[in-house]
């Protein structure tokens, strides 16, 4: 059952020196690749980072997490920009089978083409789409028997400190002014069987019906 699997995730920070067989790596992109997005948008591109260089940059960006330098794969969630630009925007509702007045009409709505909002709700909402293929990823990984971490320490567009090493690590990404790194994944196989405790605020502090009390 996914819950099984929800319940005994836990995030890990160190892997054995194993690699991850390239079967298993496919599986957990395409479970990204399908995860669902605003409209279909798919403003997002993966990378998979296997170069030990690369992972030790990464690490730097992530004010140096060890995990991040020892995981045998991470992967960097790019948010494309140019994905919300109207010509991509558009092309992608086209393919939904989308007529072009429909398209014209939804490009003049900010609720549902967020890039009339400016570039600020555009990070944002790309953040929200990025998430999903994220959760994806790990839950498939974890099917598979394969421990992950999310990394969102790192400085980023959001975070907006572009230290010498940001610039660094869209040069060796080879990022344009469109990618913007959000988040990584580091994947691998835990060192050691840790025992899953969820330490969560109360249920009934979190989860309501109806309305707050
Ligand atoms: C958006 C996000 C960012 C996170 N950033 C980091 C990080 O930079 N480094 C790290 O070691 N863990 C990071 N984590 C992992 C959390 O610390 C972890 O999910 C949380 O403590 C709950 O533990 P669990 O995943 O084992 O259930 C992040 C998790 C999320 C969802």
């Amino acid at each position: 059952m996914l819950l099984d699997l929800i319940e005994e995730r836990k995030s890990i920070r160190q892997y054995l020196d194993k690699e991850i067989p390239n079967e298993d790596l496919n599986k957990i992109l395409k479970a990204g690749y399908l995860a669902p997005s605003w409209m279909n948008s798919q403003p997002w591109k993966f990378i998979v980072v296997k170069n030990n260089e690369t992972k030790d940059l990464l690490s730097q960006l992530s004010g140096y997490q060890p995990h991040v330098k020892n995981a045998p794969v991470v992967i960097v969630f790019i948010a494309d920009k140019n994905g919300w630009s109207k010509e991509e925007f558009s092309k992608v509702l086209s393919n939904n089978g989308l007529a072009e007045s429909a398209i014209e009409k939804i490009l003049t709505k900010p609720m549902l083409y967020p890039s009339l909002l400016g570039d600020d709700k555009v990070l944002l909402r790309s953040v929200e789409q990025v998430t999903y293929a994220v959760s994806y990823m790990m839950l498939e990984a974890k099917e598979l028997g394969i421990d992950s971490c999310v990394i969102g320490a790192i400085s980023n567009e959001a975070t907006v400190i572009k230290e010498e090493i940001f610039n660094k690590v869209n040069e060796v990404l080879n990022l344009s002014k469109d990618d913007v790194l959000i988040t990584m994944l580091t994947l691998g196989y835990a060192k050691e069987k840790e025992k899953t405790n969820k330490i969560r605020k109360d249920y009934n502090k979190i989860i309501y019906f109806e309305k707050l009390n």
